[in-house]
């Protein structure tokens, strides 16, 4: 037990009430008890590294090098990306990748390098393997990219899973992201990262790691190239960064470096160069294009923990209606379950959800429902028995159900990583549409058991299908939420065929995208807090995960009307724009602090309605290209030193440059503009960038820029879809992409090109078709255009 987990055990005692707090003590204690006999034994280890190149095997797209106690298999793939396993380890199984990945680049041959060591050139990257087994990828130029020192294995004597060592060195100049959600980053600075997803137990703030979405998946941004690598690997691990130090003419470089530390599983690993948008385009063709929201989804969110009844949540809807405010959809919290089962309702309380939500509907607002995966261990319900039917929760070594504390009390876990039990999971989900529901908030699924000390959850020992292979929870811990995100989606796709599913899942893995996204988890009300928000989106999208927001407001205590209002403001610029808050925090609803906050936070929501065009076009292009909605400012200049070190704005897709305020008692904010014009959107002024400039940012708003050139689709004063197309700088062009909602279905709406340029005085938007340019009459709206 180490500090946290004395003051966890006192308040799981004192706080969650004596029985569940007693109850989450025995589960501690139980857990370890089964780890103690369930896990091997580790006596003796041997430590072993590659040695020395003793052949080759050429194989499609590189080919296997063999070395005296190991062997290397590099693959370079058509798009870009290489694949490199040691020890045999081939890309599949994998829970990340679903198919057999790229094709092998055919040009790409295993070629004798200098020094005894090979190397596979292909168009746009070299890797080179030297002979004691050290790995560089490399631009065709030759510049050095990343280079991976021979790995170190340490194997038990008595048998069973090797952990490893990988230690890489990249440029001093290097900037890392990534690694899933991080409250501290987006840029990951020097420390140790765990991979093993964690409900960190309580609401978080920067200096909290690792929480509920880990990946081993990090973007690395060198003036020399973009690279993301991707260590295929689901245990327990950690990364230790160090940025590197140039010597500025006086001395050294020292290098960036990067330790990837596992407990176990295969040594194999994806490299991707090129640009970031290459990069994350790769990335998605590799584990699977972002599933897209439908519309209502990208609109404005109320959640809450505790709205208790019914009535309450058609006083909250109401309180938005009289107010004019928009509010696209409602979440149901664990309180609408009956004794906090999941696929139950309390029906004293909910006595007709069905209604309730038919009149939502009515109203334009959707029913969202909250699923945990933990089932309450009671045998007189429907859910454990069927359960049971199909052998559907995790046991131990010796067989027995694993039992665990959830809010429902004493729980079992389904085996997600079993394709049967997701298909009975899956089958649940039909109680939730009958309910009316239209959405789906999967959580405590990192999974979390409440126990009164060491890791809040399962034993590492309990026993899971793995796909049929057979494994324990060492290696399925970090996959569960994206098989239950799996499991959801597919039964979701079977149940209502002609929907598109809509979920975001607590936790996940490298792929999540595929099922749906996610949201930032418990973030605690504070300015540090706020500013985490902005590091998880930004983060999960360089992973591939696009879709994502915080509880806006904090999820506990009460956030002042200063820090309600930045955090709305921020949020309403990310994919997933929710507010929500814990049991016994203050309330969310804007018209809670203040006639002013309510002002500001009317403008806020009815600029994120106009705006919804605009990320529905950015929802479809994520799935088309990879992109996430939400990019750093260095997304189309990796090599601008000063944007990669800026932390505290964003792009919203091309068209937007979003600069939040991050702190209190602010009312103007520095911010760095890439190249080229930016307007004001409100005011119109003009900025040109690269450079800084100061604006203001009164409680009232937070700056946003738009790109000169850029067309941005919104909605009008009648609902329909308009083009908002601001003018290009004097003697340049610009241009824009637009999709339009095609409904909640699978039909996949074109990609519209436009393009705006100067005609004289007057700036023209035209269409860009197979036939050629064609002029856009209706519905554009011109700005920018200065006396
Ligand atoms: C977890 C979730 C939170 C939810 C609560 C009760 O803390 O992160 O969003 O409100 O559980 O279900």
């Amino acid at each position: 037990m180490d500090g946290r987990d004395v003051v966890r055990a006192v308040q799981s005692v004192g706080v969650v009430g004596t029985a569940q707090g007693l109850r989450s003590v025995r589960a501690a204690w139980r857990r370890r008890r089964t780890d103690a006999w369930g896990l091997p034994r580790r006596t003796g280890e041997r430590a072993r590294v590659p040695g020395p190149v003793t052949g080759v095997e050429p194989g499609p797209g590189g080919g296997v090098v063999r070395f005296a106690r190991s062997q290397l298999q590099v693959t370079v793939t058509g798009g870009g990306a290489v694949f490199w396993g040691w020890d045999g380890a081939g890309v599949q199984p994998s829970y990340a990748v679903p198919g057999a990945g790229p094709e092998p680049d055919p040009r790409a041959v295993l070629e004798p390098d200098t020094k005894g060591g090979w190397r596979v050139v292909s168009e746009r990257v070299t890797v080179v393997v030297s002979r004691h087994g050290a790995v560089e990828v490399c631009t065709p130029g030759g510049v050095v990219l990343r280079r991976d020192l021979p790995p170190r294995w340490w194997a038990p004597e008595s048998g069973g899973e090797a952990r490893w060592v990988q230690r890489s060195e990249v440029a001093a100049d290097a900037r890392f992201f990534g690694l899933g959600g991080r409250a501290s980053g987006p840029r990951l600075r020097d420390g140790a990262y765990r991979l093993w997803n964690t409900d960190p137990g309580g609401s978080f703030g920067p200096e909290d790691d690792p929480l509920s979405l880990t990946m081993p998946v990090q973007l690395v941004v060198a003036d020399a190239g973009t690279h993301l690598v991707f260590h295929d690997n689901t245990w327990d691990g950690t990364v230790t960064l160090r940025e590197g130090d140039e010597g500025a003419g006086s001395g050294h470089d020292r290098p960036g470096g990067c330790e990837v530390r596992m407990s176990g599983g295969p040594l194999r690993c994806w490299v991707v160069v090129g640009t970031p948008a290459r990069v994350l385009g790769a990335w998605a063709a590799l584990t699977g294009a972002p599933a897209v929201p439908p519309a209502w989804a990208l609109g404005y969110q109320h959640a809450r923990w505790g709205f208790g009844s019914a009535a309450e949540v058609r006083r909250v809807v109401a309180g938005y209606r009289e107010r004019g405010l928009p509010l696209d959809a409602v979440h149901l919290d664990i309180d609408h379950f009956d004794g906090h089962r999941v696929f139950t309702v309390d029906r004293e309380r909910f006595p007709d959800l069905p209604k309730l939500a038919t009149e939502l509907a009515d109203d334009g607002v959707r029913l969202v429902s909250i699923v945990d995966p933990a089932v309450k261990a009671d045998p007189g319900t429907d859910l454990y028995a069927s359960g049971r039917g199909v052998d559907a929760f995790v046991r131990d070594r010796r067989g027995k159900e694993v039992r665990g504390e959830v809010w429902p009390g004493e729980s079992v876990f389904p085996d997600f990583t079993s394709p049967l039990v997701r298909g009975w999971w899956g089958q649940q989900y039909e109680e939730r549409l009958a309910q009316g529901f239209e959405g789906f908030w999967h959580d405590m699924n990192e999974p979390v058991s409440f126990t009164a000390f060491g890791d809040p959850t399962l034993p590492r020992s309990a026993r899971h299908a793995v796909e049929g292979r057979g494994g324990d929870h060492r290696e399925a811990h970090n996959v569960y939420g994206l098989c239950m995100a799996q499991a959801g989606y597919e039964g979701l796709r079977k149940l209502r065929p002609d929907v598109r599913p809509f979920l975001f899942s607590r936790s996940g893995w490298a792929g999540l995208q595929r099922y749906g996204g996610t949201w930032s988890g418990d973030v605690a009300t504070g300015w540090p807090g706020l500013r985490a928000s902005l590091s998880l989106v930004l983060g999960l999208g360089l992973c591939g995960v696009p879709y994502s927001g915080p509880d806006v407001g904090g999820f506990d205590g009460s956030p002042s009307p200063e820090l309600y209002v930045r955090w709305l403001q921020l949020a309403s610029y990310l994919p997933l724009f929710r507010t929500h808050s814990a049991l016994r925090a203050g309330r969310r609803e804007p018209w809670e602090f203040g006639p002013a906050a309510l002002e500001h936070a009317r403008v806020v929501l009815d600029e994120r309605h106009r705006l919804q065009p605009y990320l529905v076009t950015l929802a479809h292009l994520a799935q088309a290209t990879g992109a996430p909605y939400v990019r750093p400012l260095w997304w189309s200049a990796p090599e601008d030193r000063a944007l990669r070190d800026c932390e505290d704005a964003f792009l919203l897709g091309d068209a937007l440059l979003v600069a939040p305020v991050l702190e209190g008692g602010t009312d103007r904010r520095a911010v760095r503009l890439p190249r080229g014009r930016w307007y004001d959107a409100v005011s119109g002024a003009v900025h040109e960038g690269p450079g800084q400039v100061l604006l203001d940012a009164p409680l009232s708003r937070i700056p946003v820029l738009v790109r000169a050139g850029a067309v941005v689709p919104v909605r009008g004063a009648d609902g329909s879809v308009e083009l908002e197309a601001w003018a290009p700088a004097r003697g340049r062009t610009g241009g824009g992409l637009v999709v339009r909602d095609a409904g909640d279905g699978w039909e996949q709406p074109e990609i519209e090109r436009y393009a705006t340029r100067w005609d004289g005085d007057a700036v023209v938007v035209e269409r860009e078709t197979d036939e050629g340019p064609v002029a856009v009459q209706d519905a554009v709206r011109v700005r920018g255009v200065a006396p």
